[in-house]
């Protein structure tokens, strides 16, 4: 596995529409491993292969949605639909790609998402809460929109501050 270099927003690579995966082949399972361990490595909830400069519709979600006493595991999804999306919740959400930087935006509370593993089974995966706002953010980065272009509001100085105190109030 190796780390790849996550681009940042001012990356023509971040928007442009990725394509379908067509070959489940080794090197797609290279750009999974280095992708799980790039995400593990920023520590962040997700990651889409165009943040790492490949154009094709990959993405990890790191599903936080687990019982206690167990550990955050990554989906890995491949050439993924939304097939269901309900409610609606307002949250702010970051991006590797955009460092420091926060903004609301309005996403579907529940997500369901027909996908295909590393090696072209199809599959469909739930998400509520963080795990579906990550999905539907993740998908976006595949038709190369960045999540800046659709928030509500960015955060203040001050707000992020705040965040920021209760984060380490809470370690
Ligand atoms: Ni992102």
């Amino acid at each position: 596995m190796a780390l790849r270099n996550i681009l940042t927003e001012e990356d023509p690579s971040l928007y442009k529409k990725c394509r379908a995966v067509t070959e489940f082949n080794p090197r797609l399972h290279q750009l999974l491993d280095d992708m799980a361990e790039t995400l593990e490595q920023a520590d962040g909830v997700g990651l889409a292969a165009p943040q790492v400069g490949v154009l094709r519709r990959v993405v990890l979600v790191l599903e936080t949605n687990v019982p206690e006493g167990e550990e955050p595991y990554v989906i890995e999804l491949v050439n993924p639909e939304i097939i269901e999306a309900t409610g609606e919740q307002h949250e702010a959400e970051g991006c590797l790609s955009v460092p420091g930087q926060y903004g609301i935006v309005s996403r579907p509370a529940v997500v369901t998402v027909r996908a295909q593993d590393r090696d072209g089974n199809f599959f469909e995966v739930t998400g509520e809460g963080l795990t579906a706002r990550c999905f539907a953010h993740e998908l976006d980065h595949l038709e190369g929109i960045v999540f800046t272009s659709k928030c509500e509001r960015m955060l203040t100085e001050e707000e992020l501050q705040e965040a920021q105190n209760r984060e380490e109030a809470e370690e």
